[in-house]
């Protein structure tokens, strides 16, 4: 059971079509959000709608659903206006959507290296980009892009992706600075669990699941870390890698009140236990 802690807020989940991103933006409506999921995938993007519609009270959270490709920097920012047009504001973007293709090195060629910064980094870039000048206005906002693993190892074959992953750390730490003082908090999180792999479908999924190949958990079991970060006042954690898994397990035996420690919170606790110690909590 998730907590309506965010009741009056609007948020814009990216990528939404299946996958954690789904999870991630239901998770944020039954909080009592008003939710706009976008993706480049339509059919996908209308089935994340209906879930949503089947779990949520419809008096106090509402969705809007629009194609829309991170890569398109005009798109973003008519997609931004489109959520004040029907909200007023916006409180929440969680920078989600991603490829990953796996591909060795040799294969490797400008225009696929383009296209994974293009989505992976520059993508994120453009939501907080868009909902910037919003989020400024009301000096109130929580951007959050997905890490991974790759934020912070190397993987074979994910040359390009790790080096998005990476790129949005800095992005992170960097911008959070800045963001600081309109009351605008950074951050990345991570899943922190073995979730279905990105780029298989919702076909593929429930394939796999069927046929008892799919040793996943339940991406849904990690949305309420989202709604305990994003329900935190914006200069209390900010410029920080989180781990979804670990938060969602720290809830579910502390609740959402907890008293904060590195290792209840991230997978990562050195790194942010170091950042902490660059930028202290207020
Ligand atoms: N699945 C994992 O094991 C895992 C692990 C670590 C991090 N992540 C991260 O989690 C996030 C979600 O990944 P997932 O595994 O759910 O992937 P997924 O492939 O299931 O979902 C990604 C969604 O993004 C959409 N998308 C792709 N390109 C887009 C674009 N240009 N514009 C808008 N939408 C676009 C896709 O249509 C899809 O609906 C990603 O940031 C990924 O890097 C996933």
């Amino acid at each position: 059971m998730i907590p309506r802690r965010l009741e009056n807020q609007v948020a814009w989940v990216t990528g939404a079509g299946r996958g954690f991103g789904a999870a991630i933006a239901r998770g944020l409506a039954q909080a009592g959000a008003h939710v706009c999921i976008t993706d480049v995938n339509a059919d996908e993007l209308a089935a994340t709608a209906d879930e949503i519609d089947a779990a949520v009270d419809r008096s106090s959270s509402t969705t809007l659903a629009l194609l829309t490709d991170v890569c398109d920097a005009a798109a973003m920012q008519e997609s931004a206006a489109r959520i004040v047009e029907r909200w007023g504001r916006v409180d929440i973007l969680v920078s989600n959507a991603a490829i990953l293709p796996l591909a060795p090195f040799e294969a490797h060629t400008p225009a696929f290296w383009r296209k994974m910064i293009d989505v992976n980094l520059t993508g994120v870039y453009h939501g907080v980009w868009a909902v910037w000048p919003h989020m400024v206005r009301q000096q109130h906002g929580h951007c959050i892009a997905i890490a991974s693993g790759a934020s912070v190892r190397g993987f074979v074959d994910e040359v390009a992706y790790c080096t998005a992953k990476h790129g949005l750390e800095g992005f992170t730490q960097a911008l959070a600075l800045e963001a600081r003082p309109h009351q605008i908090a950074v951050n990345t999180m991570g899943p922190g669990r073995r979730i279905k792999p990105t780029s298989v479908s919702r076909d593929q999924e429930a394939q796999q699941r069927a046929a008892g190949s799919a040793d996943w958990s339940d991406a849904l079991e990690l949305a309420p870390a989202f709604v305990w970060l994003a329900a935190q006042p914006p200069d209390r954690y900010t410029g920080l890698r989180f781990d979804a898994g670990p938060i969602a397990s720290t809830l579910a035996n502390e609740g959402y009140d907890f008293s904060f420690a590195p290792e209840k919170v991230t997978l990562y606790v050195q790194s942010m236990q170091e950042r902490l110690a660059r930028a202290p909590m207020q």
